[in-house]
């Protein structure tokens, strides 16, 4: 038996129902907010990922699928989203200065991670960018329209985590502050910081490793707030006055650092008490240099992404039901002939917008009637050889037990008048 590759899974009924329920609410909500599906392809040039989330972070260093086409040209299968969309607005010239625009993506992404309890190596985001703007109101908003979509599919208590990063010279400040304090602690890092270091201090905070953890918690290691200009200090307090505006509650993290290079400002993550070690649910930031990193105008930008399959695992735990819709009609055969007729009336009543069981072996009628209260039908259509005769069907409501015999036209008036909303 062949099965599916490890860090990936199917997902199936009832829990698919809850996956279309997370994406029925994040395109309700989003379009409120003006946001516009996109869609990328699943794979890039591997360039695309190499430059824009950086080629020192563990995404690119370690986590990429990355293959050689036919032809030999390095392909990556996406391992998140915001590089894709840049690059499909620069292609397609969509950035003009003081424009906004507001796109939303939802769609597989890939890392190959060690898989655990919400950590896959195939997982799902949704995720939203902004483009156009450098105000605080917009990240503020994003966070919002973030722990609004929480609200809406049913989480409870969503964390917001917030932290800054400051503009170029507040992190050049403090790249310094943190050289400083690691050099000292240098022998005792591991390989892979100790090139870090070298190369890109901050991704030591990222470091998984206990030893280096221990030492990068300590109370001594430099926070970037302590290394802000004025007015990225102004920026970071205006975005906390605006989620103040809106009742967001956050809780501040000074070592939050989010493991992309791309980010300026503000950034979040959104965390959730029930998911164990991996309880992002989602994250983002504002990215004001990597449209022009990435060769086009000055467009700043801000974003985040939800990690689904750990949404789901949040709604299960505070047991919101998957919310798949019971079929309206079961067309009840009695023999080969009904099925014969059952295929068409399926057909006309399914025209109508109603969902329809039916069965193409005959089975007892006992039998297909258990299956259908079995599946919370409202109505059952009842056919055999004396309705036939007569050109008449049975039709029974299912909740009361009545039963009356009707035309096909009388049946087909009734059905559509009792379409569900
Ligand atoms: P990220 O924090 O790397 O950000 O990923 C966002 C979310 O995707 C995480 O919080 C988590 O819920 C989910 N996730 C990440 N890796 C895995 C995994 N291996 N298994 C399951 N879930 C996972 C980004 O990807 C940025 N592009 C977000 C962004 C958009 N920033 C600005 N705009």
């Amino acid at each position: 038996m062949i099965s599916a590759p490890r860090g990936t899974s199917d997902i199936l009924p009832p829990d698919s129902s809850l996956w279309q329920h997370i994406e029925q609410c994040a395109r309700t909500l989003f379009q409120r907010y003006g946001y516009a599906e996109i869609r990328t392809p699943v794979f890039e040039h591997t360039e695309l990922f190499v430059r824009s989330i950086g080629d020192t972070t563990d995404i690119v260093e370690k986590e990429m699928y990355t293959f050689p086409d036919r032809k030999g040209r390095s392909l990556t299968l996406r391992p998140e989203g915001t590089a894709s969309v840049v690059r499909a607005c620069l292609e397609h010239k969509l950035f003009s200065l003081g424009k906004l625009l507001k796109f939303f993506y939802a769609g597989p992404m890939f890392r190959y991670e060690r898989p655990q309890s919400g950590r896959q190596r195939q997982f799902h985001q949704i995720g939203v960018e902004l483009f156009g703007t450098s105000s605080p109101l917009a990240d503020a908003e994003v966070i919002a329209m973030m722990v609004r979509f929480f609200e809406a599919t049913g989480v409870r208590n969503p964390t917001v985590i917030l932290n800054t990063l400051g503009d170029t010279d507040s992190r050049s400040a403090y790249r310094a502050a943190l050289l400083s304090f690691v050099t000292p602690h240098l022998p005792n890092l591991c390989p892979d910081c100790q090139r870090r270091a070298e190369r890109n201090i901050l991704r030591v905070l990222d470091c998984k490793v206990p030893s280096c953890k221990a030492i990068f918690s300590s109370p001594d290691t430099p926070r970037t707030i302590s290394s802000l200009s004025s007015s990225a200090r102004a920026h970071y307090t205006a975005v906390r006055q605006a989620l103040d505006a809106l009742h967001i509650p956050y809780t501040e993290d000074p070592t939050l650092v989010r493991g992309l290079d791309y980010y300026t400002h503000t950034i979040f993550e959104v965390r959730h008490g029930a998911l164990g070690a991996q309880d992002a649910l989602g994250g983002g930031g504002r990215y004001d240099n990597l449209v022009r990193e990435m060769g086009g105008p000055d467009v700043p930008g801000v974003g985040f992404a939800i990690g689904v399959e750990r949404l789901v695992m949040a709604l299960c735990q505070a047991s919101v039901p998957p919310t798949s819709r019971a079929p309206d009609v079961a067309l009840i055969a009695h023999d080969e002939q009904a099925l014969r007729d059952n295929l068409v009336l399926a057909d006309i009543l399914r025209g109508r917008g109603l969902s329809v069981l039916t069965w193409y072996d005959l089975q007892s009628v006992k039998a297909q009637m258990r299956q259908a209260n079995n599946a919370k039908v409202r109505w059952a259509v009842i056919q055999g050889e004396d309705e036939r005769h007569h050109g008449l069907l049975k039709l029974k409501d299912m909740r009361v037990g009545t039963e009356r015999l009707c035309s096909l036209d009388e049946l087909v008036t009734i059905l559509s008048a009792n379409l569900p909303s």
